[in-house]
């Protein structure tokens, strides 16, 4: 994308009611006034509140607040120009259970209140296969630490990815850790059981992947206290 298109993006994101762009400062140094007020400042309800991290184009997101117009989503993301495309989307169809939050995932935790959320989804993270990036791989046990801070006790988590890598190494840290694996799939679209969510909604990675074949995995798990 040319940085024209970008900066139009960013701009355009400024003006959209379900765009919220903390700065870094704002979250850790001040108290951010929706920590904890996301239902009733945001979206006017009591709801249950899901986590799309890494959320891209926000394709999950916004399939899901269609699918569950009961519960609320926020699709996160560093990545501006990126969401921008769910919330534009979100906008003109009038979706308004959803918004999306600007920040980087390692300070979730200043954007959430303890106990604010009810569900994450973690949509084709980037795998960080070397060993140095092992500590900006998004489900390693501080990432898991930040997430069950946010969590409600009965909170679960969704990780779909494309990397066997992703997936393995996170199945053995999980099995390692205690953590309570709900269901585990190594192919969702070969092998049967995968709730429907997951199979009826492609992110934009997701659609390149299956160009090449690649088989694509899940798990479902709860974060022990
Ligand atoms: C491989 S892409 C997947 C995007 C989308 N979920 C999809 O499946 O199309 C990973 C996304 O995570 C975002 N991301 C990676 N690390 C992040 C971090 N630490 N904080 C916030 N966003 C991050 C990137 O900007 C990118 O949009």
């Amino acid at each position: 994308m040319g940085s024209k298109n970008k900066l139009k993006r960013f701009k355009e994101n400024e003006t959209f009611t379900n765009v919220f762009q903390p700065t870094r400062d704002e979250l850790v140094n001040s108290n951010f006034n929706l920590k904890g007020n996301w239902q009733k400042a945001v979206f006017k309800n009591n709801n249950p509140l899901v986590l799309e991290l890494g959320c891209g184009k926000g394709e999950y997101s916004v399939a899901l607040a269609q699918k569950y117009p009961n519960k609320n989503f926020i699709g996160i993301d560093i990545k501006g120009a990126r969401f921008w495309r769910g919330a534009k989307t979100a906008i003109e169809d009038e979706i308004e259970n959803v918004a999306f939050l600007r920040t980087q995932i390692e300070l979730i935790d200043y954007a959430f209140a303890e106990n604010e959320v009810d569900e994450i989804w973690i949509t084709f993270p980037d795998p960080q296969i070397k060993y140095k990036r092992t500590k900006h791989r998004m489900t390693n046990a501080t990432f898991l630490k930040r997430y069950k801070t946010i969590l409600k006790p009965e909170g679960v988590v969704n990780l779909k990815t494309d990397s066997e890598f992703m997936h393995g190494y996170t199945l053995g840290l999980l099995h390692g850790a205690g953590h309570e694996v709900l269901y585990a799939n190594h192919n969702v679209y070969k092998q049967e059981g995968s709730p429907e969510e997951v199979t009826s909604i492609q992110t934009y990675y997701e659609s390149q992947y299956l160009e090449q074949n690649k088989p694509i995995t899940y798990i479902r798990f709860k974060i022990k206290g």
